[in-house]
Order: C-alpha cells, then sequence, then structure tokens
C-alpha cells in the first residue's frame, strides 16, 4: 500500500510522544522503519532527545538496518556525544557499520578506543565488518536469513565443535568469535543453540548481548533457561539484560512471560522498559495479528 505523507507524520507523532506507552511508540518505531525514506529518517533522529536509553538504542538500530546513508551525520553525532548512554552509542557505531559506507572509517577508528569498552568494541566490529566489505565487493551489504543486517557475516563453516571452541575463546579476536556465532544461529540445531547459551556466560558485555539477541531471533524453548538465568542475574550489564529479556519476549511461552513479569520492576530503567516491550512482543507472537509494526494502519483508521 502507498503510505501518503500525512500518515507517516502521524506515525511520527506517536513515536515522538512521551506521554504514550513506550510499547506503542516501539511499534511506531518499526513502521517508520518498514517505511523508510527521508521523512521516516527524521522523525527518527527527531526522538533523540527523548529520555529513555532503551528507545534511543533503538532508533539507532533502526537507522542502521534501513541502511540509507542519510542517517550517517545523525548517527555520527550520537556516537560522538561522550554524555549519551553508552548502550545508545555502541547502537549507533553498529548502525554506521551496517550501512556501510568507507566515510565512516575515520570515525569507527577514531572511537575504537572509547572508554567505554562496549562502544571501543563495536567500533573495532564496524571497521572489520566494512574492510570486509571492500574486500569483497562481489558480497552485497546483504541480509541474514532472519533479514537482519549483522555486525559479522556468518563462518563459512558447519563444524559445530569448531565453532563452539572459536565462540568461546576468550582469546580469539572478537570478529571471528562473531563470525561463528551467526554460523551457529544459521544451523539452527539443538546443538548449535546449546553452544550459544555457552556464550551467554563468557567474554565482554558486548559479545555476550549479542548472543542473547541472535537467540531471540531463534525463538527456539532450549534457550530459555539460560536466557531467564542470565536475566536473573543482577551482576550482569543491563545491556545484557535487556536483549535476554526481548529474546524470552519473541520466544513468548508463559514460562517466558512469567520471568518477564517479574522484572517489571527492577531497579535499572532499561530492563524495566525492556520487560514492558517484550511483554507487548509476546503478545503479538501469540496473538493472531498480522504485523507488529502496525501503527499506519491505526493510525490511518483513527
Ligand atoms: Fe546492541
Ligand atoms: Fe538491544
Amino acid at each position: 500500500m502507498e503510505i501518503s505523507d500525512e500518515i507517516i507524520l502521524k506515525v511520527g507523532e506517536v513515536l515522538n510522544d512521551n506521554s504514550r506507552p513506550l510499547k506503542e511508540r516501539f511499534r511506531a518505531l518499526f513502521t517508520l522503519r518498514n517505511i523508510g525514506g527521508d521523512t521516516a529518517i527524521k522523525l527518527i533522529s527527531d526522538c533523540f532527545s527523548d529520555s529513555s536509553a532503551l528507545l534511543k538504542h533503538e532508533l539507532a538500530y533502526c537507522l542502521g538496518q534501513m541502511q540509507d546513508t542519510r542517517a550517517i551525520p545523525i548517527l555520527e553525532n550520537v556516537l560522538k556525544n561522550n554524555s549519551e548512554n553508552s548502550m545508545v552509542r555502541h547502537e549507533a557505531a553498529e548502525a554506521l557499520g551496517a550501512i556501510g559506507s568507507e566515510s565512516s572509517l575515520q570515525i569507527l577508528k577514531d572511537f575504537s578506543d572509547d572508554v567505554a569498552q562496549e562502544v571501543a568494541e563495536t567500533c573495532q566490529l564496524a571497521v572489520n565488518r566494512i574492510e570486509w566489505l571492500q574486500s569483497n565487493s562481489n558480497k552485497s551489504n546483504c541480509k541474514s536469513l532472519y533479514l537482519s543486517v549483522d555486525p559479522a557475516p556468518p563462518e563459512n563453516s558447519q563444524n559445530v565443535s569448531q565453532l563452539k571452541a572459536t565462540l568461546l575463546n576468550d582469546n580469539e579476536n572478537l570478529f571471528n568469535r562473531y563470525k561463528a556465532m551467526f554460523a551457529l544461529r544459521d544451523l539452527q540445531t539443538t546443538e548449535s543453540i546449546l553452544a550459544l547459551c555457552e556464550g551467554l556466560f563468557v567474554g565482554s558485555a558486548l559479545f555476550r548481548h549479542e548472543i542473547a539477541f541472535v537467540l531471540g531471533q531463534l525463538q527456539n524453548s532450549h534457550s530459555v533457561p539460560a536466557l531467564t538465568k542470565c536475566l536473573s542475574d543482577l551482576n550482569q550489564h543491563e545491556m545484557v539484560r535487556h536483549e535476554c529479556a526481548e529474546a524470552l519476549g519473541s520466544i513468548a511461552s508463559s514460562d517466558c512471560t512469567d520471568t518477564l513479569k517479574r522484572f517489571l520492576n527492577d531497579d535499572s530503567r532499561v530492563v524495566r522498559e525492556s520487560c514492558e516491550v517484550a511483554l507487548d512482543m509476546a503478545d503479538y507472537e501469540s496473538s493472531f495479528d498480522f504485523q507488529y509494526a502496525n501503527t499506519a494502519t491505526i493510525v490511518a483508521s483513527a
């Protein structure tokens, strides 16, 4: 369906209205991501003045997944802003890597030793990804089986024990560990999923949050115990706990939603809000709704 500017602006109003429930604003954000284009990018960019780190990190994530070079200036500003939450800056750096423009290499190198480890590591990965794209110009800037643009390509191997050894090796280069992670995801076997679950308890916070993210994409019940344990560990970095909550939301079984409800009042705002959004995702997963990102249909019929 052709979506008019008037409807796009209304969806943008939902996104930017901080009196609305966060779950509605998330659905508006994903709607704008799917619509794409100049106006959608502008409306998403306007929202970086919000106070929710969770929402802002998702803005950056969506701008990266849209792979539109017009979003580069705003993402660079977010990365450069030292007073911004490190999870938001991390996602801005990852988005620059996902867009994959050579023009982003310098700024990503400049922040590759940022004091926030998750930002520094993300910049290193993004540099690796852009250099990989350059040396593999035959590989288009392609999407995974899950339609995501990932921070690294999957390793070309089906050998689970070898991939697992790379994944769990703290002395291995991070880009190679990510390649092993995406290869294990794409195998989608119980064995490969259990190997990923072990990864939830090794490596840096960045590494662990990415493991939780891919477990969310897999939506497999074998990962529920590990995700629950990790979300329940108050000493884990909030970025990791956040991603575990969202993964449980996309698996959406009743034990997942029970766990999410337990953390709706967590001390960490990022975790609390993640549980709120994850419960909405779980609601969608267990309903017959045609689409999660449905704000355009709602504002059009209002
Ligand atoms: Fe992330
Ligand atoms: Fe996230």
